[in-house]
């Protein structure tokens, strides 16, 4: 009897000791594969922090895929010289960091997190304004040394998509036939798709009356619908998310329907521009003011239809008259307007505006509490109904 107990109190430690081996095996291996994920450049700068410009995201960080690695390194141009701007999520560099950037994403945000003490805080909202927490709140707006966002008083202005554009071949480049034609002709014989697609998977419809008017356009055309939003097309697990995937199916059709979540000013999301990049006419619901952000010519706007019947015959007639529809992509003969045109986009990227911002700020360094008036949904967007009648 004895010694049986003292057998198994000796088993008893011998498991105990692989368990605990095992254990930190694992803990080695988790820690080391993080590592893993680090190039040796980006292992450097954690290892030995540069001196200047250093970005960090603090908050509730909803936009991962901006980063790919918690380290991230962003080439920037300021008066002729090349800089490089470390942009990161990596706790251990924050003592570093010269910024800390939040984005106005959701309450959570800014709810148990402070601005952290003696580093330039900034605010960002990339969404439209019927959606911020922070920006529509001055005690929360004003709690930011700088703000970023769509509207003119802020410190550094931003549009959402301008990570979306692509340069696009154009001028004698571009082929009509070729390059839009083709794609949908053969889908239309090989798969039978219908006239447009959509992809929605946010169904509210307070800002916006998208679900309702689709309700009434797939009634008078076959819309291909991909996101949780009136569904009507199955798409395989892994597919569903898969960008890539998502332009071919886009560029299938002849139409895109590019339906915003709020009608406020200048605010367009990335649909839009996925839309040109796949050579497809998209049709824009918004604010009138957001389609100024697009190529003259290259969309069509629900706005200036009387009702969703009337918006269905159009791209009816379009689908079925070549010559009308090939107008729609006049812009890209247009070479030179064109190039003008994105430059006034691609040539910015949200952080390196963020790095001139600071440098001209470090000539002069002053104190600054951003004075930005807190936005106002309902005095700023515009009643969907009124705008675009079903
Ligand atoms: C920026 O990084 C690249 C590659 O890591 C390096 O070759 C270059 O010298 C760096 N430039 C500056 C200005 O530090
Ligand atoms: C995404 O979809 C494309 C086209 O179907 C496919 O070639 C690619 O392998 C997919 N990528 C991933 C990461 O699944
Ligand atoms: C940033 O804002 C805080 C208040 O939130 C203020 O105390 C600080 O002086 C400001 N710093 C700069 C560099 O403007
Ligand atoms: C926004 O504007 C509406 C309508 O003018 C007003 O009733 C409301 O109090 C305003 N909200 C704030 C937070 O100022």
């Amino acid at each position: 009897m004895i010694f049986q107990v003292s057998l198994n109190r000796k088993n008893f430690f011998v498991v105990l000791s692989v368990v605990l081996l095992l254990y930190f095996l694992v803990l080695l291996y988790v820690n080391l594969s993080k590592l893993d994920t680090l190039s040796p450049a980006l292992l450097a700068v954690k290892q030995q922090p540069p001196k200047d410009e250093i970005i960090f995201i603090g908050g509730q960080f909803m936009h991962t895929d901006y980063l790919k690695t918690p380290i991230q390194i962003m080439q920037c141009s300021y008066q002729g010289k090349e800089y490089n701007v470390t942009i990161t999520t990596d706790k251990e560099l924050l003592k570093d960091a010269n910024m800390v950037l939040y984005f106005d994403d959701g309450p959570d945000t800014f709810n148990p997190v402070p601005p952290v003490k003696d580093k330039i805080n900034m605010v960002c909202l990339s969404e439209s304004i019927y959606n911020t927490h922070c920006l529509g709140e001055k005690e929360c707006a004003n709690r930011f040394n700088w703000t970023i966002s769509l509207p003119k008083d802020s410190d550094i202005r931003i549009h959402y998509f301008m990570n979306s554009l692509r340069l696009l071949p154009v001028g004698d480049s571009f082929d009509f036939q070729r390059d839009v034609m083709e794609t949908k002709i053969k889908a239309k014989r090989e798969e039978n798709v219908g006239l447009a697609s959509w992809f929605t998977s946010y169904c509210a419809t307070e800002g916006s009356n998208r679900i309702h008017y689709m309700e009434s356009l797939m009634k008078y055309i076959k819309v291909d619908s991909y996101g949780e939003c009136l569904n009507n097309i199955e798409l395989q697990g892994e597919q569903r998310f898969n960008t890539t995937k998502k332009f071919l199916e886009i560029a299938k059709r002849k139409f895109y329907f590019s339906f915003e979540n709020s009608m406020c000013p200048e605010y367009l999301s990335e649909k839009a521009y996925q839309c040109l990049n796949s050579n497809v006419v998209p049709v824009i619901m918004a604010h009138p003011s957001a389609t100024k952000l697009l190529p003259t010519g290259s969309y069509i706007y629900v706005g200036d239809f009387s009702s969703s019947k009337e918006l269905a015959d159009y791209l009816v007639y379009l689908d079925q008259n070549d010559e009308m529809y090939k107008k729609y992509f006049a812009y890209r003969k247009d070479k030179k307007n064109y190039e003008q045109w994105i430059k006034t986009f691609s040539d910015k990227h949200m952080y390196c505006d963020i790095f001139t911002h600071f440098q001209e700020w470090k000539l002069t360094p002053n104190n600054y509490i951003s004075t930005i008036q807190p936005y106002n949904k309902s005095i700023e967007c515009l009643d969907p109904n009124g705008l675009f009648k079903i």
